[in-house]
């Protein structure tokens, strides 16, 4: 099986790698077949991502896909981010064997994920906030 050298790239030295305290959103997603986990944290300020950061536990495809997931939706709005599928990570990445394609699924699953908790996030918050305002 041949990887791009982009893949062996990203997997050697993977970027963002970790976790960010007081992620504005958290996507935690698995593949039952392999048993690969990933958890990706996102930061938003002002509708843009401003940092992403995360931990995988898998495969090198599995690897390399999240730290250019997380390259990718640096400084993008949400929107924009949402924009972002798992055939875009892997063509960034320079392409994978086409066996390998499930695993930048992950990457795109736990982006959205991310994406969700962040709209969940900010719905309860603002819930929250209205109930304030009504209770004087
Ligand atoms: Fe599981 Fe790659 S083999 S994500």
């Amino acid at each position: 099986m041949e990887y791009s050298e982009k893949v062996m790239e990203h997997f050697r030295n993977p970027r963002n790698v970790g976790e960010i305290e007081n992620a504005d959103g958290v996507g935690r997603v698995g593949n039952p077949v392999c048993g690969d986990i990933m958890e990706l944290y996102i930061k938003v300020k002002g509708g843009i991502i401003t940092d992403a950061k995360f931990k995988t536990f898998g495969c090198g495809a599995a690897i390399a896909t999240s730290s250019m997931v997380t390259e990718l939706v640096r400084n993008k709005t949400i929107e924009e981010a949402l924009q972002i599928s798992n055939r875009a990570v892997a063509e960034a990445l320079g392409g994978l064997p086409p066996i390998k394609m499930h695993c930048s699924v992950l990457a795109e699953e736990a982006l959205k994920k991310a994406l969700d908790d962040y709209h969940e996030r900010k719905r309860l918050s603002s819930a929250a906030r209205q109930r304030k305002l009504q209770a004087g």
